[in-house]
């Protein structure tokens, strides 16, 4: 695991922990350039590894009594993430001849949607790559954020919660 992240810190062993992993597996896109399989089966990973960090970060919210408002947001966002990465892996999946051109535009729409940065024309993986990193950052430092500074702000003991 590296030591590098460029989101904030918790505090929050699991979560920072999870935050690192996610990391540490859209670093393998950027650093290997997999081919088809490989990516694949890394998309697949992420997209599992995401779900558990959701549920984890799902059960402090209701420990915690977090506004139904900023719930709702926030699940909002992960969901449109979980989305995204289904539409990855069936693209990948469908072995189209139209898969890079197809995926262009997924990824361009997925990162409009996210309000983040146009992608540039790189390879399948290094174009996920990037949208999934500037996901990862944005949500982390803004919506985790607001979620670790209502449990700062209440005193929620989040020992209690059992991840
Ligand atoms: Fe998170
Ligand atoms: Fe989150």
């Amino acid at each position: 695991m590296s030591d590098y992240s460029p989101v904030k810190v918790s505090g929050f062993k699991a979560i920072d922990q999870d935050h690192r992993s996610l990391f540490d597996l859209i670093n393998k896109l950027m650093q290997d350039d997999p081919d088809q399989q490989d990516l694949f089966d890394i998309i697949k990973a992420l997209h599992a590894y995401a779900a558990e960090h959701f549920d984890r970060e799902f059960q402090l919210m209701v420990a915690c009594d977090f506004p139904a408002e900023m719930k709702q947001e926030h699940l909002l966002d992960h969901a449109r993430f979980s989305n995204r990465i289904s539409q990855f892996t069936d693209l990948i999946n469908s072995d189209s001849s139209r898969a890079v051109t197809e995926l262009d535009k997924l990824v361009q729409a997925a990162k409009a949607e996210a309000g983040i940065d146009q992608v540039d024309h790189a390879s399948p993986a290094r174009q996920i790559a990037a949208y999934l990193t500037q996901w990862l950052i944005r949500h982390t430092n803004q919506m985790d954020q607001k979620l670790f500074d209502f449990i700062k702000q209440t005193g929620f003991d989040a020992s209690k919660v059992n991840f």
